[in-house]
């Protein structure tokens, strides 16, 4: 239940949760029962697009999980048990300890971040300084060191040769755009300050997010948002590069699976491991949404963008346990199908 922000008593008693009200845990039952054994967990862009779903996936996997979502903007979409929401800037410093504080959350989601066609000084800011101002923000708490999960980009890697690909963790790292490269020093700096001050960084590369909810920032959301039918002709990038679409659900169980087994320091992509041709792509969402305009030929002169052929290698996730749930189909019909309603 979401209620607000009031101070929460200092040392709480309890034995059953009941809910998680005025931005407090509140259990009752037998006195000298502490709150410790609670997980909870902390999500930076909560009410982004992937932030959103990993609330759910971290509220779905343990009955006696909380989240605290963080985010700029006022709450928004629906009260949840076990759920509380602090409107607090990442940059703010000691506005993020006093919520640190307040839940002293064991395991921390770091997806704030500027949007990829924010300004170059706003991506810097974010992505950047949000990063360090964060970890600022748990290191000035004393004895206060959780597990901080970054959400970083399969963009790190920039374009690899043929024989480099699927990108490995331990690919060469050369982003070639300006979002690619404040995630990677977003990805040093957490994990240099997280190695000098003992806090347990990990670092999860997620590739291209696909599902229900995408907006057309993204590729499937774009294209999903032309093909509707009765449309004349759609608009598409260069239908010759290929990408790597991972589910929305599926980033979001990856990603609390990193936070609940990851080693710390290292890297993990997020991604399905297979390669996708746009064309392809493009193919299963017009046979999907039954679309019967103008696809513009795959050879129609588009500039072959900087990172032509871009895939990850999904090994390490899958040795903590991962296993993808959604199809490619389900992820663009999903998605399809909620836009249409
Ligand atoms: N979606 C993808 O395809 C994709 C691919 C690769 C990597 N990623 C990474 O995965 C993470 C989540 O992506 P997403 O698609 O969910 O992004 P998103 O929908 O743009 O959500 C990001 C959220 O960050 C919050 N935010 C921005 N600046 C903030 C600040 N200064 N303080 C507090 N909150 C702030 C925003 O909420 P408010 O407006 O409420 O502040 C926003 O809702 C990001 O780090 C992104 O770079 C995403």
């Amino acid at each position: 239940m979401y209620l607000g922000h009031s101070d929460p008593p200092r040392k709480r008693k309890a034995s059953a949760l009941v809910s998680l009200a005025d931005g407090l845990l509140w259990r009752r039952g037998s006195a000298g029962t502490t709150f410790a054994s609670v997980t909870t967990h902390l999500v930076t862009g909560a009410q982004g697009y992937v932030g959103r779903y990993l609330t759910r996936e971290l509220l779905d996997r343990r009955s006696d999980g909380t989240v605290v979502g963080v985010g700029r903007s006022v709450h928004s979409g629906e009260a949840l048990d076990r759920y509380a929401y602090e409107a607090a800037d990442i940059l703010d410093v000691p506005r993020m300890r006093t919520v640190l504080d307040r839940y002293r959350p064991e395991r921390i989601f770091h997806l704030a971040a500027a949007p990829r066609n924010g300004s170059r000084a706003e991506i810097a800011q974010t992505n950047v300084l949000g990063t360090v101002s964060l970890l600022d923000a748990i290191l000035g708490l004393e004895g206060y060191r959780p597990r901080i999960v970054i959400g970083s980009s399969g963009g790190v890697y920039g374009a690899l040769d043929d024989d480099q690909l699927p990108a490995s963790e331990s690919a060469p790292c050369v982003p070639v755009d300006v979002h690619g490269a404040s995630k990677l020093a977003a990805e040093h700096m957490a994990r240099i300050i997280g190695e000098r001050h003992g806090v347990c960084v990990m670092l999860a590369r997620i590739f291209n997010v696909c599902g229900p909810g995408q907006d057309e920032q993204h590729v499937c959301g774009r294209l999903a948002a032309q093909l509707r039918p009765g449309e004349g002709e759609i608009r598409v990038g260069n239908l010759g590069a290929t990408r790597d679409f991972i589910d929305v659900r599926d980033v979001a169980n990856a990603l609390a699976i990193i936070g609940e087994r990851g080693a710390c320091g290292e890297a993990y992509n997020v991604s399905s491991g297979d390669e996708m041709p746009i064309s392809g792509l493009v193919d299963k969402m017009v046979s999907i949404s039954g679309f019967t305009g103008v696809v513009p030929p795959a050879d129609s002169g588009q500039r072959m963008p900087s990172v032509p052929r871009h895939y990850g290698d999904v090994t390490r996730l899958r040795e903590l346990g991962f296993v993808q749930r959604h199809r490619i189909e389900d992820s663009l019909r999903d998605l399809i199908a909620e836009q249409r309603r």
